[in-house]
């Protein structure tokens, strides 16, 4: 397997390809700013030179911001809008045509227990999130059905199916709540873990999963009984200060 990573500090880019390389895998790297529609066409330019081809993209890049919605302004949406649901879904537009050479191409967001259920003070990044959760269900059904259909580059060859799977992740314990200033639940699940269930999904031919049973409980209640769970989030979710 080899890998292409990408994120926009180069030295914890080379240190993890580097740990790659160490465990017998084998890594490259290439930093930027996944929010630059030139970085992303950069990327899959450099992945079809270096690689030769794509079997699996996993978007995973993703920022959140806590605040009330009053308190934050259009420039905060967008810039949540742009890197949670525009570059993942640009990114996955530059990169199909690689996907559908691969015997078995597939596609990994990472999206968000809160783009199930959504939370107070977190309207962008749920907004962003329910985006990323509505685009990939479309997604899926769609390169399904245009399997076998023949490849838009003229050559005669079929695409093949691409699948997607959206993992809904809970808490994790990551340099997330550092960015956002939110003070992070004793009870977060380990990057590791996060990894190790993707990854079983991915094996397993899921569509979808929810991490944590936390998260399952949250979005079943959600979904059998929304007023009262918009009731119990207006008392009980946490305000940030202002
Ligand atoms: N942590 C949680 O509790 C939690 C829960 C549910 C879902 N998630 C989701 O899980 C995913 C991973 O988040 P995380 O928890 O690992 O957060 P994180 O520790 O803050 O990691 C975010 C990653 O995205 C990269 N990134 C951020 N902005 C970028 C940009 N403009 N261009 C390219 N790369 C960029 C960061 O690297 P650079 O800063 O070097 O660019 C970093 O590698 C996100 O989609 C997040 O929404 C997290």
């Amino acid at each position: 397997v080899s890998l292409l990573l990408t994120a926009r500090r180069a030295p914890q880019l080379d240190a993890l390809a580097e740990e790659i390389r160490r465990q017998g895998g084998q890594a490259q790297w290439l930093a930027g700013d996944l929010t630059s529609a030139a970085f992303r066409a950069q990327l899959v330019a450099h992945t079809a030179a270096t690689l030769g081809g794509l079997d699996l993209l996993v978007n995973n890049a993703g920022a959140g911001r806590w605040g009330s919605f009053e308190s934050g302004s259009e420039a905060q949406l967008r810039d949540i809008l742009e890197l949670n649901f525009v570059a993942p879904v640009e990114l996955t537009r530059l990169a199909l045509p690689l996907l559908q050479r691969a015997p078995a191409g597939m596609i990994v967001n990472i999206g968000s227990v809160l783009g199930h259920c959504a939370l107070p003070y977190k309207s962008e990044y749920c907004a962003a999130k329910f985006a990323l959760h509505g685009w990939s269900d479309a997604l899926r059904a769609e390169l399904r059905r245009e399997a076998t259909r023949p490849l838009s580059d003229n050559s005669g060859a079929e695409r093949g199916n691409v699948a997607v799977l959206l993992v809904s992740p809970s808490t994790t314990a990551t340099e997330f709540f550092e960015r956002t200033g939110e003070a992070r639940r004793a009870r977060a699940m380990a990057p590791a873990e996060v990894a190790w269930r993707t990854r079983r999904a991915m094996e397993t031919g899921r569509q979808e999963i929810i991490l944590s049973w936390g998260g399952k409980l949250l979005v079943w209640f959600d979904r059998l009984c929304p007023p009262l769970m918009n009731r119990l989030l207006a008392r009980y979710a946490p305000r940030p200060r202002a």
